[in-house]
């Protein structure tokens, strides 16, 4: 095959790029490429060593350095091991064809035609060029301090110093007129985005612009084809001894425990359990450990930032037991107030049940204080990671908690799978919360004999093909950087709350300094929903609503509220758009100014 289009010389030229695909694509026989794809996505194994990238997703049997699976006496796994993942040509064919075209035939985004892993290797793909690199959209600045998301204040090239200062959310006089934000050194936000094949999407004839991150993440094609390769080559239940492929899928979901372990920096990769998500773990916890250790009269802390699913379980707790629910208040920016806090704890006290980032306020909660005010009166405390988990991160040692639950899908992992992180010592004191198979070690009419941990608390045929995809996920994560993606997130947030700040009518739900993902609204004039159509008309994705949070949300005065959420692979040109939509619906002849 050889292609002749001429190459387009900087800027990128979208026309003449969709060209080239189409010459790529009518070069190939049939429907689906027969043969590799050239210049399209690069096997995983491609990537040059040293680069962030360069790992596979998921290390199989066969790759040096695998850790032994759990409970694997090492050299006993004779069985063959999974091929390592191979160029799946029907998979490739859809990363260069542009998942939806304009009319006139031009890919929505000219990215669609570029490769996705690693932004060097496209002159590797042999035969192609390399494309010309994209220029940058909104120009972002590299910054090679060392800096740290939500610790150090960050001064941007325009003068206005984020958090950890006090800064002007709410002075709407001051519009900054340059969108630079600050870029952590080898970050690269469009790389990143060419890695997620949903972000190429139209939605009413709008590049798709997804910021409803706090509701899900969308899921790089790592992901996606590491669990594709699972159903192709690994699929089984995880009885490892059984065959080959019990083998292949046993270590491939004992991996994903072991990339869970280090993500969150746990002590014991038994310590780590595989459930359907944050809401799953928080009513084993409250069921299994709150049914043995709760009593009448005893009181459970949770704060008025609490997601549902860090409200109902305890609730339902405290019903069946007598016990009573307290609740830390919060101050009118929306961070919990620890003086309050520290007034509740008392001898009746038995847990502390508190989320790490609002769900609705984007309020980054000093956990670690939290949880070390507890641990002075011997209290057990748990923190909800469902909104940290993909922002901040997470070192289960240093936070000091019994408990930190999270779910995969908010993390770019599939829905569906999630992990309960506990102390040892914690985990083996509870009675197993589900009974069923998977969990026994020995079961006759009389009695059962359960599995030590984390097989004692997963009963039954678990989603196995999901964790392996939480392990890619997070993998994923670990080669961009958490830290990177942090300090870009902070830089990205505070950017759309200050150019939010200044359309008039709209009231910001939550102004603590240093927030993570959220920027949560109400607009004079305009119903939540009208907001959130006259969007999505747009392209541009939010959720609108209770956002299962209701108490914090009428703690503010509202009902429901707007809510844009970022994931790192936002930009500032999204916000800008954002912005520009709903300074249209504030314009004075919508609420009769
Ligand atoms: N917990 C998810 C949200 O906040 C569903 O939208």
């Amino acid at each position: 095959m050889s292609v002749t289009t001429p190459i387009p010389a900087s800027p990128l030229d979208t026309a003449a790029l969709a060209q080239l695909a189409t010459s790529l694509l009518r070069s190939l026989p049939g429907d689906a490429p027969a043969v590799p794809v050239q210049g399209a996505q690069p096997p995983t194994t491609w990537a040059p060593g040293g680069s962030p990238l360069a790992a596979p997703s998921g290390l199989s049997p066969n790759v040096p350095g695998t850790p032994i699976p759990l409970g694997q006496v090492p050299g006993t796994n004779l069985l063959p091991s999974s091929p390592g993942t191979s160029l799946s040509l029907v998979n490739r064919a859809g990363a260069v064809l542009p998942h939806a075209q304009a009319g006139n035939g031009v890919p929505d985004n000219a990215f669609a035609v570029l490769p996705g892993y690693e932004p060097r290797l496209a002159s590797l793909a042999d035969g192609v060029p390399s494309l010309p690199t994209p220029p940058a959209p909104q120009g972002p600045e590299i910054s090679t301090a060392p800096q740290f998301y939500f610790v150090d204040a960050v001064r941007l090239p325009s003068g206005y110093v984020t958090p950890a200062k006090p800064h002007p959310y709410l002075h709407p006089g001051e519009v900054q007129q340059s969108p630079l934000i600050q870029t952590p050194a080898g970050f690269d936000v469009h790389a990143v985005r060419r890695d997620f094949p949903i972000l190429q999407e139209r939605v009413n004839g709008n590049p798709l612009i997804w910021l409803d991150n706090a509701a899900t993440t969308h899921k790089p094609r790592q992901v996606i084809e590491r669990i594709a390769h699972f159903y192709e080559h690994e699929n089984s239940n995880i009885h490892r001894a059984a065959h080959v492929l019990a083998a292949r899928a046993t270590d491939a979901y004992e991996h994903a425990r072991e990339v869970v372990r280090r993500f969150i920096n746990a002590p014991d990769v038994h310590e780590v359990i595989f459930v359907r998500g944050t809401t799953e773990a928080i009513n084993l916890v409250a069921q299994s450990w709150g049914g043995q250790n709760v009593g009448e009269g005893e009181e459970i802390i949770v704060s008025h930032l609490e997601h549902h699913a860090n409200i109902v379980p305890w609730q339902q707790l405290a019903q069946a037991k007598g016990a009573k629910l307290r609740v830390i208040p919060v101050d009118d920016q929306g961070q919990i107030r620890l003086d309050e806090y520290e007034k509740l704890l008392s001898d009746r006290t038995k847990i502390v049940a508190i989320g790490h980032v609002s769900n609705v306020l984007g309020t980054v909660v000093p956990v670690k204080e939290v949880v070390t005010h507890a641990k002075a009166r011997g209290i057990t405390t748990l923190i909800d990671g469902a909104q940290s988990i993909a922002h901040t991160p997470v070192d289960v040692q240093d936070l000091g908690a019994d408990f930190f639950v999270f779910s995969g899908h908010k993390i770019f992992a599939p829905t569906g799978i999630g992990a309960l992180w506990g102390r040892r010592e914690v985990l083996e004191a509870m009675p197993p919360w589900q009974g069923g198979g998977n969990m026994i070690a020995d079961v006759t009419f009389e009695k059962t004999q359960y599995q030590p941990i984390p097989n004692k608390f997963e009963a039954g045929t678990g989603n196995i093909a999901d964790a392996v995809g939480l392990g890619a996920a997070l993998e994923y994560v670990e080669r961009i950087g958490i830290h990177a993606i942090s300090r870009y997130e902070h830089a990205l947030v505070d950017y759309g709350m200050q150019q939010l700040a200044t359309i008039p009518g709209l009231r910001l739900i939550g102004t603590v300094p240093g927030k993570a993902s959220v920027l949560s609204f109400v607009l004079r004039g305009r119903t939540t929903d009208e907001v959130g159509q006259a969007l999505n008309q747009e392209g541009i994705a939010v959720r609108t609503g209770h956002h299962c949070a209701q108490p914090i949300l009428r703690r503010f005065g509202v009902e429901t509220a707007v809510r844009p959420s970022l994931a790192f692979y936002n930009t500032a040109g999204e916000i800008d758009r954002l912005v520009e939509v709903v300074r249209r619906l504030a314009s004075p002849t919508a609420f009769g100014a």
